[in-house]
């Protein structure tokens, strides 16, 4: 059997980052689950993580990490995934404090102790920035930095030209880029390739499991997101394509790319621009990009986790 990538998920849940937990848990072999504000409040989003970690029986530890981005205020997504950032589940209160509040600590002296690891983060960029900033030696410890965020091509979703976990903290997804780590960009113009919708809906609820229930009614709570404020009847299943990009990399197409991001900008700050001139470009590439993705296989292999966990 194939060993699964050691991981270290940085995380803000956030719906799809609970699909990225339930991902992660089946096809990785999780390390740890660091928090950071912002889908809703870093109280809420550990909460969250504790109370899926009981959900799955699972015994990686929960790692408190920043309650405020480096220097933009604080924002929310509550109007997507609800003010508790679950949509109201019913799900029993946290069994466990967190193992520490100190996410960065974890961050620098995991990746100290097992060179190789995979740091996937899927909300803003924060508690990554700071750990680099405190040991700029773990983007030569990390087999990747692999993160949800921005967009080739301009897509944006916070703004016309902004995606949520860059325009949250632009500056730290700034420290990210320019760190010389080996920085994987899983931006909108993929993740947007992954679609879920009723049949997912189904599905999950056809798993007759406290898992299975607990994801079918965040599908609900989705759906109800996307069909009033999007006028779309499926939703992008954006966390959980950072980690297929780790566990099943062979789904995807990447490039290697020249990717800034724009912190001043009136109408700009938080793109992540991604140099497209090719051999015309005079800047190194300083990411890989994903571009394409088997999304059939990939939807396959998040409910295949559902069913499973
Ligand atoms: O833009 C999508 C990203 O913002 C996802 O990580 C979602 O959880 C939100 O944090
Ligand atoms: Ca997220």
């Amino acid at each position: 059997m194939e060993q699964k990538p050691r991981i270290i998920l940085d995380c803000d849940p956030g719906i799809d980052d609970a699909f990225a937990i339930v991902t992660a848990a089946r096809w990785a072999d999780v390390a740890g689950i660091t928090t950071v504000s912002g889908n809703v409040s870093l109280d809420r989003t550990t909460a969250n993580a504790l109370r899926l970690r009981s959900l799955l029986n699972a015994d990686f530890p929960v790692h408190a990490g920043a309650d405020k981005p480096l220097e933009a205020p604080p924002l929310s997504a509550g109007h997507v995934h609800g003010e508790c950032g679950l949509g109201g589940i019913d799900l029993p209160p946290p069994a466990k404090t967190p193992d520490s509040f100190d996410a960065i600590e974890f961050i620098i002296e995991t990746t100290k102790n097992e060179e190789g690891l995979h740091l996937v983060p899927i909300g803003p960029l924060t508690n990554i920035a700071l750990a680099l900033q405190a040991d700029p030696n773990i983007s030569r410890r990390v087999a990747s930095i692999t993160f949800m965020g921005g967009s080739a091509g301009g897509l944006g979703n916070v703004t016309a030209a902004a995606e949520f976990n860059i325009f949250a903290d632009p500056e730290a997804a700034e420290v990210v880029l320019t760190s010389g780590s080996p920085v994987t960009m899983i931006g909108l113009n993929l993740t947007h390739q992954v679609q879920v919708g009723k049949k997912e809906t189904e599905n999950c609820h056809a798993i007759d499991t406290p898992v299975g229930s607990a994801m079918a009614y965040l599908l609900d709570f989705y759906a109800e997101f996307y069909r009033s404020h999007l006028g779309t009847d499926t939703g992008s299943m954006h966390d959980p394509c950072a980690i297929l990009a780790v566990t099943h990399p062979d789904l995807f197409g990447f490039e290697k790319r020249h990717v800034d991001v724009e912190t001043g900008g009136k109408h700009t700050r938080g793109m992540t621009l991604v140099d497209e001139r090719g051999q015309g470009s005079d800047l190194e590439p300083n990411c890989e990009v994903a571009y394409t993705i088997d999304s059939q296989k990939a939807v396959d292999l998040i409910m295949q986790a559902v069913a499973d966990m």
